[in-house]
């Protein structure tokens, strides 16, 4: 049976996944798409309710993303935001100007209560506001519903029409009520049922993976990460002594991981090959240190393991993935869509001749995934694990690589990540990095010439910017003690306090 579906149109707002999410978050299925789909695209879909989303462009811009005016004559209800909003408004005849104050951050609004989209909110709202450019004439048909200091418009409504258009954003939680607002619209307006659930999705998958398989073998690329472990756990459950896991341990994983993991898949109804091949990717990169040669070298060497592997399972007929929504979506408004190349471990081959793909996460967003490995039974370690790239360590070690190197980098990245941990409050990603330099250091009474090593810990919302994490000196002197008193080869402790841009989360 099919959910009922809200499309959000996405004009190059970084809320887009956000919007969507809350919408599921309020039992209703959501997708997304480029703000310049066709409308037989949208049509197809037969959405119960259309989101638009911000972005960056100013509306009155000759190339700034447009939509096609008919998406407001479909009679399905829309609810714009920023963006969306500004550019309903325009396209259906009322004005925007650029304002004359922008309005940054959480903004007093005062909304009317006895309008459609705020019947029963208080009139004093609390809101997130974000623009530079602002409604000064609502359409024909429409009203204002709601204003600010500087902001004369900040929604508007055609009840009739059942068109809407917000200029704050209320996916995010600094619009107080704004999770209520976007349940009021979807419930009161779109007629939502409430249809979508994770309750049974297991089930779902587990059903429709049986009927696409029947007895054939399966064979998943395991890397460890979030999203080929929950695959893994969810086929096994499915199809149990019909996967075959293959784990390429290329020697670049953080301390123990390696084990863990085979400890954790070892102990499922599942078939779980470890390839130990830390000694062949050493060989392979000896004498590199151009970041981007490494990357290529281990990608390909994967592709390669990974198909003597598959070659020697010759009864295998499919090929699973743990490809995510994240990682299917359209970016922007692009007519092509730039669709990211899976997977953690790289990309597999497209010669490797399989009778399907099969992927059963393809609609999930990273915390839905988190929660079915949750309910599949995967240790909190495991699910909750932050990202960490395919290279693995490769890329935290600057240069050249060596066993000895990438020894100390563990033991370093272990004891940060341990005290790390304890924070109520954690950061989005942390981690060691050991860097090329040596410095001089005296220990004891001896004379030392070892590594320096640099802690990175970043606050991201997406991973595409970042600010470092103001970490208390307390803990990095603790960390710093600690690495220089454990870690044999390390004389020196540095914090990268770098934001990105210009820098970058990893270091290669
Ligand atoms: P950068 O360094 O590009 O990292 O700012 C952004 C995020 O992506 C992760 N990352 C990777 N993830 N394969 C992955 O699956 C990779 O090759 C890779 N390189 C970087 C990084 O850890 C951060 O979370």
């Amino acid at each position: 049976m099919k959910n009922q579906t809200v499309i959000v149109l996405d004009f190059g707002g970084q809320y887009k996944e956000l919007i969507a999410r809350r919408v599921r978050e309020c039992g209703v299925y959501s997708v997304i798409l480029p703000g310049n789909s066709p409308l037989e695209r949208i049509r197809a879909l037969d959405p119960i309710g259309i989101i638009t989303t911000g972005g960056p462009m100013s509306v009155y811009k000759p190339d700034s993303p447009r939509c096609d005016k008919a998406l407001f004559e479909m009679g399905v209800p829309i609810l714009g935001i920023c963006y969306g909003f500004q550019l309903m408004s325009y396209t259906l005849g009322g004005r925007v100007e650029s304002c004359t104050v922008s309005e940054y951050g959480q903004t007093d609004m005062v909304c009317d209560p006895g309008s459609a989209f705020f019947a029963g909110f208080a009139q004093n709202q609390t809101v997130l506001m974000s623009h530079t450019d602002r409604v000064t004439a609502v359409p024909e048909g429409f009203v204002a519903t709601a204003h600010t200091a500087d902001c004369p418009v900040a929604a508007m409504e055609n009840p009739a029409k059942k068109l809407f258009g917000v200029q704050f954003h209320p996916e995010v939680i600094h619009t107080e009520d704004g999770v209520k607002m976007i349940r009021q619209f979807l419930y009161s307006v779109c007629g939502a049922a409430g249809d979508y659930s994770m309750d049974d999705y297991i089930d779902r998958q587990v059903k429709a993976i049986r009927e696409q398989v029947g007895s054939d073998k399966v064979l998943l690329a395991l890397s460890g990460g979030v999203d080929s472990s929950v695959c893994a756990a969810l086929l096994s459950k499915a199809i149990p002594n019909q996967l075959v896991c293959v784990f390429v341990d290329h020697g670049f994983m953080r301390k123990n991981e390696g084990d863990e993991i085979e400890a954790i898949f070892s102990k499922r109804d599942l078939q779980f090959i470890r390839v130990n091949a830390e000694e062949r990717y050493l060989n392979k990169l000896a004498g590199v240190s151009d970041p981007e040669t490494k990357r290529k070298i281990i990608g390909n060497e994967f592709v390669e393991i990974f198909q003597e592997e598959a070659k020697k399972l010759n009864d295998v007929k499919y090929l699973a993935q743990g490809t995510i929504y994240p990682d299917v979506i359209e970016s922007g408004t692009d007519k092509a869509s730039t669709i990211k190349s899976h997977h953690n471990v790289g990309g597999l081959p497209e010669t490797m001749d399989f009778k399907g793909v099969i992927e059963p996460l393809r609609g999930l967003f990273k915390d839905e995934v988190r929660r079915v490995g949750r309910q599949l039974g995967l240790p909190r370690f495991l699910v909750e694990r932050q990202p960490f790239p395919g290279p693995g360590l490769a890329v935290r070690v600057m240069g050249e690589l060596t066993k000895e190197k990438l020894d100390i980098l563990r033991d370093a990245d272990a004891i940060f990540r341990e005290e790390v941990d304890r924070l109520r409050k954690r950061p989005n990603q942390y981690f060691a990095v050991l860097t090329n330099a040596r410095s001089v250091g005296v220990m004891g009474d001896e004379r030392t010439y070892d590594y320096v090593l640099a802690l990175r810990a970043v606050i991201t919302d997406d991973f595409m910017t970042c600010e470092y994490a103001p970490l208390s000196h307390r803990l990095l002197s603790r960390v710093s003690r600690r690495i220089t008193n454990e870690v044999k080869g390390v004389n020196r402790v540095t914090y990268d306090i770098t934001a990105k841009p210009p820098a970058t989360v990893e270091w290669e």
